[in-house]
């Protein structure tokens, strides 16, 4: 089955063509981030008008590298959701024409599933069960996986995302959005212990994380720095170098506990943060102490992209599940509700 796969949740427009013999044919993506930079972030009715611009483009590019043609497409996944929701509406309403015009089954995708899965793009995937770290802009959740469609919310942040807490430090620190892969590079200057910024919820059980009191001890580390006019790069880099570790160390204690708690030796980081090497080598190290293994897709499939929407579609479509002639487009959606792969039919949103 060949399924062409849509993006366009947020500030990416990704489109891929995925078959479910060869594997990946071919993708590609387009990145509104010099767009929103002068804004400090996403500003969603033009993420929006650009995903107009570039969807149907790069849909013709993804065919040509592929050296395919519109009607080889056997079914089409598009991100239902979550996401912004004038953003989503334009990839809905491109595969619900396009699914249409070809005859072909279309399906809403739920935009953190398809993070999840996207290390089943790699050479050795994970096999089930897994625990999920899944880290990205929005969400910061640990979820058990049985299969596809079967996840068991472990925990989550009560507060901000751990992307999220990466892009506000980072606006601290005088740098430009995206602010994560901007941390993480000003940090590689830091120095190790200069300073240390707390572990949140980490002395307390449970697999709950919270980034927003780092976020303001952020704050007040920048603000006494340049009351005291000592704020230069090297400060900022030592900033950066304990708050990026405060981070990796709370996940990687947190994911030790979802580990040893379900007796689980596979774990998946996906989501944007995901790429972070700081995270994988603190995970790894993690894992390699409880004779476990950490599974991640490469970089670019880490953040957000058409791969992992056309192979999480894929799955569901090959199964039987497709929706109505209705676009599904929501902000909010929980993973959990999500049906498991042997019902049919639908994606548990749509008619
Ligand atoms: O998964 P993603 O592309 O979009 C969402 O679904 O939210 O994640 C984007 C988030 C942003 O907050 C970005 O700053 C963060 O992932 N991010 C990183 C890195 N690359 C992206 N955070 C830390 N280190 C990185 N290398
Ligand atoms: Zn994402």
């Amino acid at each position: 089955m060949l399924v062409l796969g849509i993006e366009t949740s947020c500030d990416e427009t990704g489109v891929a063509l995925y078959d479910s013999e060869s594997g990946l044919r071919a993708h590609a993506l387009f990145s509104q981030i010099d767009m929103h930079a002068d804004y400090g972030g996403v500003v969603p009715e033009l993420a929006s008008r650009d995903h107009v611009r570039k969807l149907l483009p790069l849909c013709e590019q993804v065919l040509a590298d592929a050296g395919q043609q519109r009607h080889d497409i056997d079914a089409i996944a598009y991100t239902a959701g979550p996401g912004l929701v004038g953003a989503l509406m334009v990839g809905g309403s491109v595969a619900h024409a396009l699914g249409f015009a070809l005859g072909v089954p279309v399906l809403g995708v739920h935009h953190m599933e398809g993070h999840l899965l996207a290390p089943m793009l790699e050479t050795n995937p994970p096999a089930f069960p897994f625990i999920a770290l899944l880290v990205s802009g929005g969400h910061t959740q640990l979820v058990r996986v049985d299969g596809v469609g079967e996840y068991t919310l472990m925990g989550e942040s009560v507060d901000d995302a751990a992307g999220e807490a990466f892009d506000k430090a980072a606006k601290m620190l005088g740098l430009d959005y995206p602010g994560g892969p901007r941390v993480a590079a000003l940090a590689q200057q830091g120095r190790v212990g200069v300073y240390r910024f707390p572990r949140p919820m980490t002395d307390r059980p449970g697999l709950d994380f919270s980034f927003s009191g780092l976020k303001t001890y952020t704050l007040n580390t920048v603000a006494a720095a340049e009351a005291a006019g000592t704020l230069d790069e090297q400060t900022r880099a030592d900033i950066a170098r304990a708050f990026e570790t405060a981070v990796v160390e709370t996940l990687a204690i947190k994911c030790r506990r979802a580990l040893e708690q379900s007796g689980c030796q596979r774990l998946v980081i996906a989501g944007g943060v995901s790429a972070n090497h700081r995270l994988r080598e603190g995970l790894n190290e993690m894992a390699r102490k409880l004779n476990s293994q950490v599974y991640y897709a490469r970089p670019e499939f880490c953040t957000d992209n058409g791969a992992m929407i056309a192979y999480a579609g894929c799955q569901r479509l090959l199964a039987g599940q497709r929706d109505g002639d209705r676009i599904v487009a929501v902000p909010r959606w929980p993973m959990d509700t999500l049906p498991p792969l042997h019902e049919p039919r639908t994606n548990g949103l749509a008619d």
